[in-house]
């Protein structure tokens, strides 16, 4: 039986290195021998940019792109924008009766973000309750695998929570999912900090120019005793190393490269100029697809709107069976009424 992926973004901005090596790389290897849905998440970037619904409409098209670009082939991936797919909102309603406050304040993913945003006080009760929309997601669409960076994990465990609570309950209808996380797990900013991400501004985006990802790369972080060529180098915690592991295919060489830093002998800059070899050659085609599409934003809309219309397909049947279970369908009367 082919299994089902299902995975996503917020489009609060242009997807970046970190969205590659936390999933993006795995859905292109997958996508041919799995059924694979790829959720723009507009209703979630809502969640904390209430206020700026231009934005999030501009960046649909945005990661629709970057997906395109690094290969997701629309044939094989049906790209789904979620406020397309009311079902989801729906399946929400039904999950949020099954988890408390307690639990909800307790995810770590959310609390960093809380932190990281500056919420204080004033959490909006949607970005609290995002997990659990997350969790309508994954198995209105019955995913049984989810590729996701590692600052996810904790979704997909709540997911798994909600899953056994509904089927106790109601019978065995929502597929319990399993998270893909890759060999690693959560590429750190340029700067060094623990994640790469638009808001901190340590982000390399897949449609930075050559240019601009050499300045970056340059600029990044790396062993602060390593003052001069011959010092010997730490590699574990290096963030240069770290994007080479993420990154570099040659593995051979890159455990060559490591050796000679540990001894001494290899320089900071020699490094990052490898390490910008290694990017832009991942880059470059990266870049050159994206522009093309870039040409025709109305092919990259209709695809998203057959990408839609096909999720919204396997969500509805997922929710007339959620329904039936939950004694919430009034045959024989025709129901909903405008079914009839
Ligand atoms: N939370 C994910 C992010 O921050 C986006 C997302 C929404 C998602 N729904 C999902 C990820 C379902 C995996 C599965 O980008």
């Amino acid at each position: 039986m082919r299994r089902t992926i299902l995975t996503g973004d917020r489009p609060t901005g242009p997807l970046h290195l970190g969205h590659y090596a936390g999933s993006l790389a795995t859905r292109v290897a997958l996508q041919h021998s799995h059924d694979t849905y790829l959720l723009i998440a507009d209703l979630q970037a809502l969640t904390d940019h209430a206020d700026r619904p231009e934005e999030i409409r501009h960046n649909v098209l945005e990661v629709a792109l970057d997906y395109l670009a690094v290969g997701i082939d629309p044939k094989a991936s049906a790209i789904v924008i979620q406020s397309g797919v009311p079902e989801l909102a729906e399946l929400t309603g039904y999950l949020l009766n099954l988890v408390t406050v307690a639990r909800l304040e307790r995810n770590p993913t959310v609390k960093e973000e809380i932190r990281q945003k500056g919420f204080g006080g004033e959490i909006p009760a949607g970005f609290l309750v995002y997990p659990v929309s997350q969790a309508a997601d994954i198995t209105a669409f019955r995913a049984h695998l989810v590729p996701v960076g590692a600052d996810q994990v904790p979704m997909i465990e709540q997911t798994v929570e909600l899953v056994r609570r509904f089927n106790r309950i109601y019978g065995s209808i929502l597929v319990e999912p399993e998270a893909v996380v890759p060999r690693v797990a959560r590429l750190p900013g340029t700067d060094g900090r623990a994640k790469m991400s638009k808001s901190l501004g340590n982000a390399i985006y897949l449609s930075d120019l050559p240019d601009v990802v050499t300045e970056k790369v340059m600029r990044m972080y790396t062993d602060p005793r390593h003052a001069r060529v011959e010092d010997p180098g730490q590699v574990e915690g290096n963030v240069v190393f770290t994007y080479l592991d993420a990154f570099d295919e040659d593995r051979p060489a890159l455990e060559a490269l490591k050796e000679r830093y540990r001894a001494g002998g290899l320089g900071d800059v020699a490094l990052k100029h490898h390490l910008i070899d290694v990017l832009h050659r991942l880059l470059a085609p990266i870049r050159a697809r994206r522009q093309d599409f870039a040409r025709d934003p109305e092919h990259v809309m209709r695809i998203l709107a057959e990408g839609t219309r096909r999720g919204r397909a396997v969500a509805g049947e997922t929710l007339a069976r959620a329904r039936r279970a939950m004694h919430l369908d009034y045959e024989p009367v025709p129901w909903p009424p405008e079914a009839a």
